[in-house]
């Protein structure tokens, strides 16, 4: 089998601690070549040896002209996507593309039709899903380990995020729903994607209602939304990117009918202390991971499912790639598809327009799990 030829569109922090890791853990694959406008990014390129000097471009329509790649990964900043993805499918490439897909369904909708015309895929990065312990926790619900799910809690406390955004991400007026959104509703749709339908489906909110705590006409910081599935399932999702609170990336309790999981994701350092009425006596539960971990709760004692320590990222991203070659290859749709990441992009859109009008209930009338309409 020849190497899949992949070309990189930016090489901004995504590409630095995503990107270009994560190609060195995809078997069988070049690069073929990067572009980026600004050139401190190429010269950062070539001093760390990305590619030779002639393999750099400032203009990717001239990259993708000369290098006809397979695969052309965008990490470039979200409004360019759409323009971007056009070209390298117009050049003949699938498309691995960092998340969001495009700020605009309209955008969303134009990468799909191309796509389809030119008998192309198109993959969103939204990697969370591919973090092993997430896999893991999967697997054990699609094994009916723990009973059907109900609820899902989601929250994430950090503190504010200060200078350290890039350019474009400081000039958001939304921010934490549409840029770290899309992951939260990714993985949303995954825990409850095979319990919902067959397994291997994405679990698409029917209708939600949304909160954002500060002024409206400055980017979203805190958020609290409530996201209803269909057979009576519910997800709370609050997002917090101004707390005191001790940090916690991403945190999730899932009860189901016979278990309760607890995924920790980002750092646990935790000593608890209880009491089990089950068993009539003191409890005691302690875990220290620096990655992510799950957990199975029930009768009064706690059970580790799989843990990751440190969380891999770089890994998760270059399962996602191997996944979306292997796709391709096999001639499917690919997880985490473009069709997928525009509900993901409607999800967030609509909690928007909920919190513009108080916290209306919005539904959504879209295919679900189930495929109802
Ligand atoms: N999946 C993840 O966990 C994750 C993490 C970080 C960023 N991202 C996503 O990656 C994307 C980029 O974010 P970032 O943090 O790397 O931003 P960044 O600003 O650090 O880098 C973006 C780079 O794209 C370049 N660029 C702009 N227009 C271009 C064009 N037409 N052709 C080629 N290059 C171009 C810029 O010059 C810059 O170097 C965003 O969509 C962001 O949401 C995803």
């Amino acid at each position: 089998m020849p190497p899949t030829r992949i070309a990189l569109l930016g090489l901004g922090g995504a590409a630095q601690q995503l990107h270009l890791p994560a190609l060195l853990e995809v078997p069988n694959s070049m690069l073929v070549g990067a572009a980026d406008p600004d050139p401190a990014r190429l010269r950062w390129a070539v001093e760390r040896g990305v590619a030779l000097p002639r393999f750099l471009y400032e203009d990717a329509g001239r990259l993708l002209r000369e290098t006809r790649p397979d695969v052309v990964i965008v990490g470039t900043p979200p409004e360019t996507h759409a323009a971007l993805c056009l070209k390298a499918l117009d050049a003949g490439a699938h498309v691995f593309c960092e998340k969001p897909l495009a700020p605009t369904i309209a955008e969303c909708d134009e990468i799909i039709d191309a796509a389809d015309r030119a008998g192309r895929f198109v993959a969103v990065n939204n990697q969370y899903r591919h973090l092993s312990f997430y896999r893991a926790t999967r697997a054990a619900i699609d094994r009916g380990e723990f009973g059907r799910p109900y609820l899902l809690q989601m929250w994430q406390q950090m503190p504010s995020p200060g200078e350290e955004f890039p350019a474009w991400k400081a000039r958001l007026n939304h921010l934490i729903l549409y840029e770290f959104g899309t992951h939260a509703t990714d993985l949303i749709a995954y825990l409850l994607g095979g319990p919902l339908g067959p397994a291997g489906e994405e679990a698409y909110p029917t209708s939600l209602t949304t909160r954002i705590v500060g002024p409206l006409d400055r980017p979203d910081l805190v958020s609290v939304s409530r996201l209803d599935f269909p057979h009576e399932v519910t997800a709370s999702m609050t997002l917090n990117w101004q707390s005191k609170a001790p940090q916690r990336y991403l945190e999730v309790r899932l009860d189901c009918e016979h278990a309760s999981l607890r995924l920790s994701l980002g750092g646990v350092a935790r000593l608890r202390l209880g009491w089990s009425t089950e068993r009539r006596r003191p409890t005691v539960v302690w875990s220290v991971v620096r990655g992510g971990e799950a957990r199975v709760e029930r009768d009064g004692q706690s059970r580790l499912i799989a843990a990751e320590r440190p969380a891999g990222w770089v890994t998760a991203t270059a399962l996602a790639i191997r996944r979306f070659i292997a796709a391709i290859e096999a001639g499917r749709e690919p997880e985490g598809s473009a069709r997928h990441a525009r509900e993901l992009l409607r999800t967030a859109l609509a909690c928007y327009q909920s919190a513009e009008q108080g916290g209306a209930l919005v539904p959504l009338d879209r295919p679900t799990a189930t495929g109802v309409s």
